[in-house]
């Protein structure tokens, strides 16, 4: 059942032109801008008076929700809080009936987003689930469910999940956009059409796995392994080394690129990798000060680009390429590159990639 592939994760990191393709087929329109999510159980005029988005995950569906919080303030003009399922039911949430909460569980049976979620309904607010699993627990607690069509997910890892996660965040934040008027009918075309040539771009992208897998044996036997990015890129930083701890043990971390000055820099010795995802937008400039800020600390370090940018190599020990495309959607596309990163790791050191020690692929007790 495994396809032919040695693990569930790699036919999953595969599997991705795919399921990202089936997660927003029949929902959106590039000739009008427009995008129909159907299951939504909410009016426009609710739409238009949402003052608030709290979304509620753990793991790497929290950092999808992170990602969801760039999307929704920059394109639906919605101020968006981000929290940790544990976090938030222990907490002082100040909650109104105008906020909208956002479950996001792949399994839907995670015990603390669950009980965050309920915990919402008691504030009067409109809540949605995007989940993977049909008729999962978090369906049976929600108004609207959205369902990330990635099929099942069995390596711990979650990977196709995560990526259709993120599909079903940029279909919702446009549909809000266009809704309250923040986004005009062509820059929501430019988003659609883009979208629609993101399963043909992670195509490109696992043609060239052996470029990654080298990139990743290089590095295999380190101890310690920093991500660093900026904007939309500061989510893809923290999934990359959430992947590369869970499945290869290296101890992993990301960082917000502007956090480098603020401690992390202390920890970076002669040749520590660091990567950088530094594909092209309003930061990119950023981005390349971290990365001269690491080199002059003697540190390795990996790039995210896009094919055609030939600036990045000067700075950089290696160059891991991904199709160009709309600053906002690139995230998809450095995450892919990511996940065969940490796969190749785990495998160069023989790990046990689909099953690591100490995790359960759901986890229905806090
Ligand atoms: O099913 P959920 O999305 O609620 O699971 C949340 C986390 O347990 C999960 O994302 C975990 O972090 C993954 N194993 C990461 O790959």
């Amino acid at each position: 059942e495994k396809a032919g592939y040695e693990h569930f994760m790699l036919k999953e990191i595969h599997e991705q032109a795919t399921s990202v393709y089936d997660t927003f087929a029949g929902k959106l329109s590039e000739l009008d801008g427009s995008v129909n999510l159907e299951e939504l159980n909410i009016s426009d005029e609710d739409i238009r008076n949402i003052d608030r988005i709290e979304i509620i995950a753990c793991g790497t569906s929290w950092n999808a929700g992170l990602l969801g919080k760039y999307l929704f303030e920059k394109l639906a003009g919605i101020h968006t809080d981000v929290d940790i399922g544990s976090e938030f039911r222990y907490g002082n949430p100040i909650m109104r009936n105008n906020v909208l909460s956002i479950a996001i569980t792949q399994s839907g049976e995670t015990a603390d987003t669950l009980a965050a979620v309920k915990s919402c309904k008691a504030y009067g607010c409109n809540s949605i689930a995007i989940t993977n699993v049909v008729g999962s627990s978090i369906t049976r607690v929600v108004d609207s469910v959205l369902y990330t069509r990635a099929g099942p997910e069995i390596g711990v890892a979650a990977t196709k999940t995560f990526t259709a996660q993120l599909i079903i965040l940029y279909l919702l934040s446009i549909r809000f956009a266009r809704t309250r008027g923040t986004i005009n009918t062509n820059e929501a075309k430019d988003l659609l059409i883009e979208l629609k040539r993101i399963p043909g771009k992670i195509q490109k992208i696992l043609n060239r796995k052996a470029e990654i897998r080298e990139c990743a044996e290089i590095f295999a036997e380190e101890r310690d392994y920093f991500f660093v990015g900026r904007n939309v890129n500061y989510p893809v930083a923290l999934e990359g080394a959430l992947k590369l701890k869970e499945i290869s043990y290296i101890h992993a971390e990301g960082f917000a690129g502007g956090e480098l000055k603020h401690g992390p820099l202390a920890l970076l010795d002669e040749g520590t990798p660091v990567v950088a995802i530094a594909t092209k937008g309003h930061v990119y400039d950023k981005i390349l000060s971290n990365i001269k800020e690491v080199k002059a600390r003697e540190a390795r370090v990996i790039a995210v680009a896009e094919k055609g940018d030939t600036e990045i190599e000067k700075y950089v020990d290696y160059v891991l390429r991904i199709p160009p495309t709309h600053e906002m959607l690139a995230p998809i596309l450095s995450s892919v590159v990511l996940q065969l990163l940490a796969y190749y790791t785990a495998l160069a050191k023989d790990c046990s990639i689909d099953k690591p020690k100490n995790l359960a692929k759901s986890v229905t007790v806090e």
